[in-house]
């Protein structure tokens, strides 16, 4: 969900203003993608190299984060959303994880669609979290495989992504989910995350749908192919 601050900057507003807007785009987008039967939606929150950004911004963002839980948690759990949050709790105030632990408690019996909320959370942080725990758990090194790694994972309860999509312009990961996108349909837009919405999303769907995925292997040969002298 890139691209707040610029929104704001752009409108003469401070930073803050766009992160106010980002929470209203999410749930917009929370909104769009379970009407058009999206079942599992991460989005990225706070990233575990946020904490370098000035510590007004920081704390301007653990605070709407509790704005936003007190704002928004009844209306998402009215309408069928399953809150999960992903990411290293043990550094974010008692406060805070008290919100995360009521959002997540108050939604676990929802079914419609599932929003992973990724906060202080990496990429990088996940896979060695997961090879953490795997060890405390003495699996055996010659035991350890691809399925045995992604059970420790901290998204161990989603499916890897179909789609990626960042907004904002930049055209890399930033440590987001590098284990689970490695077949991902990864999509990059301008938009800035406060205009993200319907049109977009319909916008990485149809994008989405002209992508051949091969997961490594071959396309399958076409009727016409078979019928071709
Ligand atoms: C939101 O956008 C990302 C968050 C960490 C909440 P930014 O704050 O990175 O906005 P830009 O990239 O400066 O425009
Ligand atoms: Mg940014």
């Amino acid at each position: 969900m890139d691209g707040n601050g610029r929104w704001a900057r752009r409108r003469f507003m401070p930073r803050f203003f766009g992160h106010k807007q980002g929470v209203d785009a999410l749930v917009r987008t929370v909104q769009a993608c379970a009407d058009r039967g999206v079942e599992y939606l991460t989005v990225f929150a706070f990233s575990s190299e946020n904490w370098k950004r000035p510590s007004e911004e920081v704390s301007g963002l653990m605070g709407l984060v509790l704005v936003a839980v007190s704002k928004y948690l009844a209306k998402l759990a009215s309408q069928g959303v399953r809150i999960r949050i992903v990411g290293d709790r043990a550094q974010v105030s008692d406060k805070l994880r008290e919100a995360w632990e009521q959002a997540e408690s108050t939604t676990a019996h929802n079914t419609r669609i599932t929003l992973c909320v990724a906060f202080n959370y990496g990429g990088r942080w996940d896979i060695v979290q997961a090879c953490r725990r795997a060890m405390q758990d003495r699996v055996a090194p010659e035991s350890l495989d691809e399925a045995t790694l992604s059970r420790y994972m901290a998204l161990s309860f989603a499916p890897d992504p179909d789609l990626f999509i960042r907004t904002g312009g930049e055209v890399r990961i930033s440590n987001f989910l590098l284990w689970q996108v490695a077949y991902s349909e990864l999509v990059f837009t301008d938009c800035l995350w406060p205009e993200f919405g319907e049109a977009q999303i319909d916008a990485a769907f149809a994008e989405y749908t002209r992508r051949d995925r091969r997961f490594g292997g071959v396309k399958p040969r076409s009727a016409e192919a078979l019928q071709a002298p």
